[in-house]
């Protein structure tokens, strides 16, 4: 008898328990051993079958990591089978999680009774594939075609009581299992005996459009809805053979291995800050502007106490406001009752202007104009102002965090800590490690990341640390494009049609052309030896009052908001080519997107070889979560992985024969050709 699938038995009554921690996912021991515990049961004899699990799961799923190797037997289709037709009722007692496999075992039982933290869902479509074990044939007979429909499209997961409402499960109790002992059995067959619901076209149509809308261009949502109208017309039989079918080819699809890989570097990222590290208590935030007020509203919002530090009353008051506006927002959006929203804002934020009777802080993060006089004085005041052991990190996008955080007096407890915006929205967060920063600050960073439930990746120090970086790297090659050929619109509609959220050109307008033009400025790109500069960006700045969105003009013009190519840039454009004596030529979107991406991945590739990132998912989530990278694609990295090196080297080489200053193929992709590496795991421990 497999060790994490237990069986025992009570007076006629067989008790089944999964024990496969963490999670009781449904690996092959776990379906072996419910094969077994079943034979056994029907050797020994029962009147009745209680299934349940361990700890916070009844069964959380599939175990991923399966999912790229062929299925072995039993699979869970068979067990499903089994236990429906099992010749004595088989209850579901659902003591925490049940997702997934989880779910279809469930609905499989005559009864599932399940107590009140259990979770329910199918969230297949998350992955890329679908219920591969009769979920989306037995859930719309049980509960109806509407709310199949939401749960299986969407992969929604829901609480106990939702659950009960829907008619998935028959209980809500304390204890399931003592009452699975008891609990009456419902008149109705079991679930795939059930009629199949009407078919409603129209509940198919919307959820066709919303699926669509929530997540353009994935094949998993639509398949799974095809699958769920197709139990109106098929019997259960035919319907569970297209579903299998479906999901084993859905299995080893570009989109699942993509979605799989994110999953995996989402929890690891996660993970990392769950072990050692300080806590922290009391916070100051120096400069209260968007990003500091959210950073502020963040960390107070985890039961940190902050401090907000400006530089006069008025920017005080206005730090207060940018706060006090953020709680508004959260109290308006249903997130925080009001009273709660005032008790947290009254209790755990003070501001303040300078730096006197400042608490005897743990933590100290910067967030003011981004100059680096600024930032040094910022930090000489912190190191005097707090006590030795805070951990002082400073908030900026481009400067130099080891010239910032130098003649600290203690410069192992300084780093970058890079909020993306709006920061108490975004998920991400770099962790960059300076010169200095010792392991221990790190680590207590990384612990802080978790408690704010961010996904914090590590960075060395660069210019734009990893997200910028890349994406510089990406509008250089971009605008690159531009001078040869193509124009801002067609770059941003090729770009989007690889799934990008949009295009660099409506990002810059929407972010700001002054801002970009600033750093560039800073960064002497004009000028900067071995650069092939392309001054399109900085002529619209300096020639027209086109500063993006907020003008009314930038890239684009904004006809009463709507958003319309510019003749007046295009000429600009066209004009800029002449100017540098090339000839234009046409670009199609393919050739757009192919040198565009592999921008992307050819700097990542960069990162990687200089250690300014220490694994490849990294580079993946930083892109996916910073930068609005299609997480369906898998981030550049694993983009490139899909697409094969030997094909993105070849193309790097081409590009770097025809522009040898703006291309640099990475030895380190040489080398994973040559010795055939998987660029997932570039870094990850054996
Ligand atoms: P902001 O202009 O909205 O806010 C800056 C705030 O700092 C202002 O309230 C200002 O009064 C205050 N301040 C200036 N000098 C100060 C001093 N010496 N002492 C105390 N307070 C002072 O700027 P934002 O957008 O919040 O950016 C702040 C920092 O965060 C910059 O380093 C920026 O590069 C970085 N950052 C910005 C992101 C963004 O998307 N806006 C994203 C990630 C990082």
């Amino acid at each position: 008898m497999s060790e994490c699938v237990h069986t025992s038995f009570d007076d006629g009554l067989a008790i089944i328990t999964i024990d496969n921690p963490p999670v009781n996912v449904t690996s092959h021991a776990v379906r072996e051993g419910l094969m077994a515990a079943l034979d056994k049961i029907e050797a020994a004899g029962a009147t009745r079958v209680i299934l349940t699990g361990t700890g916070k799961s009844f069964v959380a799923g599939a175990d991923a990591k399966e999912f790229a190797l062929p299925p072995q037997p039993p699979v869970l289709p068979e067990i499903v089978e089994r236990i429906e037709n099992f010749p004595v009722p088989v209850i579901a007692a659902l003591n925490g999680t049940a997702l997934g496999g989880g779910l279809e075992l469930a609905l499989a039982c005559r009864l599932r009774l399940a107590a009140p933290q259990a979770t329910l869902g199918l969230p297949e479509v998350t992955l890329g594939v679908v219920p591969g074990a009769g979920g989306t044939q037995r859930l719309p007979r049980l509960i109806g075609l509407a709310p199949a429909l939401s749960l299986i499209a969407e992969g929604r997961v829901i609480g106990a009581v939702e659950a009960e409402r829907l008619g998935l499960i028959d209980g809500l109790m304390d204890d399931p299992v003592t009452a699975a002992r008891s609990h009456p059995l419902p008149e109705r067959p079991v679930t795939g005996a059930l009629p199949a619901p009407a078919l409603d076209p129209q509940a198919i149509e919307t959820a066709r459009r919303e699926a669509n809308r929530r997540n353009p261009r994935q094949d998993a949502p639509q398949k799974a809805i095809g699958l769920v109208e197709a139990t109106c017309r098929l019997p259960l039989a035919q319907g569970l053979a297209l579903e299998r079918e479906t999901f084993l080819a859905l299995k080893t699809s570009d989109q699942a291995s993509a979605l799989r890989h994110v999953f995996f570097a989402e929890r690891a990222a996660l993970a990392q800050g769950k072990t050692g590290g300080a806590e922290i208590g009391k916070a100051v935030v120096v400069g209260g502007g968007s990003m500091g007020a959210a950073i502020a509203y963040a960390l107070a919002g985890t039961g940190i106490e902050v401090t907000v530090v400006e530089t006069d009353t008025a920017s005080r008051e206005r730090a207060r406001a940018n706060v006090a506006k953020l709680y508004a927002e959260s109290v308006k959006r249903g997130k925080m009752n009001a009273e709660a929203a005032a008790a947290e804002e009254a209790t755990r934020l003070r501001f303040q202007s300078g730096y006197d009777a400042l608490p005897a802080a743990d933590l100290a993060i910067e967030a003011v104009f981004e100059d680096m006089d600024v930032k040094r004085q910022v930090f000489t005041a912190l190191d005097a102002a707090l006590p030795q052991s805070a951990i002082l990190a400073t908030n900026t996008s481009f400067l130099d965090v080891n010239r910032i955080g130098d003649g600290l007096s203690n410069p192992s407890r300084f780093l970058g800590l890079h909020f993306f915006s709006p920061a108490h929205v975004m998920k991400l967060l770099e962790v960059v490690r300076g010169a200095q920063t010792s392991a221990a600050t790190v680590t207590t960073a990384l612990r802080l990341a978790a408690r704010l439930k961010k996904i914090a990746v590590l960075a060395g120090v660069c210019d734009g640390f990893i997200g910028n970086r890349i994406l510089t790297r990406y509008r250089q090659i971009c605008d690159i494009m531009l001078i040869e050929g193509a124009l801002p619109w067609q770059v941003d509609a090729a770009l989007r049609g690889f799934g990008m959220a949009m295009g660099p050109y409506e990002v810059q307008d929407l972010s700001g052309l002054d801002i970009a033009y600033a750093n560039r400025k800073r960064l002497g790109w004009r000028t900067k030896p071995g650069f092939r500069y392309i001054p399109i960006a900085d002529r619209i700045v300096e020639e027209t009052s086109r500063l993006g969105r907020k003008t009314g003009a930038g890239w684009y013009d904004y006809d009463n908001g709507k958003q319309t190519p510019s003749a007046l840039i295009d000429s600009l454009v066209i004009g800029e080519s002449a100017r540098a004596g090339i000839t234009r030529r046409p670009f199609d979107d393919d050739e757009i997107v192919r040198r565009a991406i592999t921008a992307m991945s050819e700097e990542g590739f960069h990162i990687l070889e200089e250690g300014i990132a220490a694994k490849s998912a990294d580079i993946d989530l930083v892109m996916i979560h910073g930068y609005a990278f299609p997480r369906w694609r898998g981030g550049p990295i694993h983009y490139a992985g899909r697409v094969g090196l030997p094909e993105i080297l070849h193309r790097i080489e081409a590009y770097a024969a025809a522009d040898p200053l703006s291309w640099k193929v990475p030895d380190l992709l040489r080398r994973a050709v040559r010795e055939g590496v998987d660029p997932d795991s570039f870094g990850e421990q054996p």
